[in-house]
């Protein structure tokens, strides 16, 4: 079977199709309200500890067990111990779960670019017009489900291709694309009136900010924006060639995820704040803020498109990581053709999104606990399946995964720097877990 396998080409796309996979609306969307709303430039700080202490170990050990067995994300954890493929099924299981939402709220993304293109967005007369257009949008039952579908089958096309002419030649045209339009918004943006009080709101911290609960806070930001924790990277590195090194590759997608991140803040906060919106509007601040501020632009038409473009981007490279982790496994493990297994994971993603989508308007009093199907989705995900395997994952490569493995892994061959290495074993074995039982913990509102 291992034979027959695909490897991307090089340093370069390993690089960019981890990256695709990472950068996404966790971090055009995501982070920028939940900075905000966390103490700005002081959150950044502690994103960046975090990125530091966690993200980038659990992506390296990710790495090195895809490419150690180059299997999905079900067969790397059985091959390597049997009682530890339940791993990879929380792995599997998740990635359905959140392609239930995420195609949804990549659905509205895709409405809003062709509603900024048609200048419909335009049109509209102050925020309370954006909000409202937004509410009847994703409450009204047929159109928001168009949207979401057309993206669905677009991510399916791209799968379908296969991993070197789907996966990685998308990635390779794609991102260099997102960065060049982030940043011509983030100058845009720059240019405005009132943008250095943005600017300093964000990245000016101040420590009195910071609180038990931001470091929670991102530490789940950093697990969601780097893909880590639920076997994605497992399944991209097990197409990476010998030659790529892995410890580089988690350095630079560490760095576009978070430079990613912050270019969106840099394109949004300087907006907010010379339109004198509160930053912490929270998860409506780029459906219905936004539009509001590019109206107060010239060409607003064109500044709305380009941005909603980006996040269609960005949204479309995490959506085919998340599908080609389903994918692989039923396509290994089940043996069945890709194209079987890849209809097999639209179907179940076509399935799951209906329900989101119609949960915002007509399945609205479908509630468990006060949420809607989406937002179950969300939460579960989020704040339970995706602490409790980036949990899991650290032990399995810090206690259980032999030694050896990861270190060979690390040195591609190279000489060894045994410092290297035991600093990722001790992060692995103690530092990350302790930090990330306290995540769950917290999530579960335990603490
Ligand atoms: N990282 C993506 C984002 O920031 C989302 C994502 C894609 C993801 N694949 C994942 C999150 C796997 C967790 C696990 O939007």
């Amino acid at each position: 079977m291992n034979e027959k396998r695909s490897f991307f080409d090089g340093r370069l796309s390993a690089v960019l199709v981890a990256a695709g996979s990472s950068v996404g609306l966790g971090n055009i969307w995501r982070f920028p309200y939940v900075a905000g709303s966390n103490g700005g430039g002081a959150f950044v700080l502690v994103y960046l500890g975090c990125l530091l202490l966690l993200g980038m170990p659990v992506m390296m050990a990710e790495f090195a067990i895809g490419r150690h067995t180059r299997q999905n994300a079900v067969g790397a954890y059985r091959s390597l111990d049997k009682r530890w493929s339940w791993l990879g099924y929380n792995g599997v299981v998740s990635a359905l779960l959140i392609m239930g939402f995420y195609f949804v709220v990549a659905g509205w993304v895709g409405a809003w670019l062709v509603r900024s293109a048609s200048g419909e967005l335009a049109a509209l007369s102050d925020s309370a017009a954006c909000a409202k257009s937004f509410a009847s949008f994703t409450s009204s039952p047929w159109a928001p489900l168009a949207y979401t579908l057309g993206f669905i089958l677009l991510n399916h096309a791209v799968i379908v291709l296969g991993v070197k002419k789907g996966i990685e030649r998308s990635a390779r045209f794609l991102m260099p694309l997102l960065l060049v339009m982030l940043v011509v918004l983030a100058i845009r943006s720059l240019l405005m009136e009132g943008a250095a009080e943005g600017i300093e709101f964000f990245l000016k911290p101040d420590f009195s900010k910071i609180t038990p609960r931001t470091v929670l806070v991102a530490m789940g930001q950093v697990f969601f924006s780097l893909s880590v924790g639920l076997g994605t990277m497992v399944t991209y590195a097990s197409y990476f060639n010998r030659e790529t090194d892995l410890k580089r590759t988690a350095l630079h997608v560490s760095l576009i995820d978070t430079g990613v991140a912050i270019l969106a803040g840099i394109v949004i906060f300087p907006a907010v704040f010379s339109a004198g919106i509160a930053p912490e509007a929270g998860p409506s601040l780029v459906f219905i803020t936004l539009p509001d501020i590019f109206n107060s632009m010239g060409h607003p038409a064109l500044w709305s498109s380009i941005f909603f473009l980006l996040l269609a981007v960005a949204a479309l490279t995490s959506t085919i990581s998340l599908h080609e982790t389903a994918t692989l496994y039923l396509h290994e493990e089940w043996h069945l053709s890709r194209s079987t297994a890849a209809w097999i994971t639209t179907m179940c993603s076509v399935l799951l999104a209906s329900l989101a989508s119609l949960s915002m308007g007509t399945l609205k009093g479908w509630q468990i606990g006060g949420l809607n199907f989406f937002d179950q989705l969300d939460f579960l995900t989020a704040n339970i399946l995706l602490p409790l395997g980036g949990l899991a994952t650290c032990i399995f490569a810090g206690w259980v995964l032999d030694r050896k493995v990861l270190v060979e892994q690390m040195h591609s061959g190279k000489p060894r720097t045994a410092f290297l290495s035991c600093t990722l074993v001790v992060l692995l074995r103690w530092i990350c877990p302790v930090l990330l039982v306290m995540i769950f913990l917290d999530n579960l509102h335990l603490i």
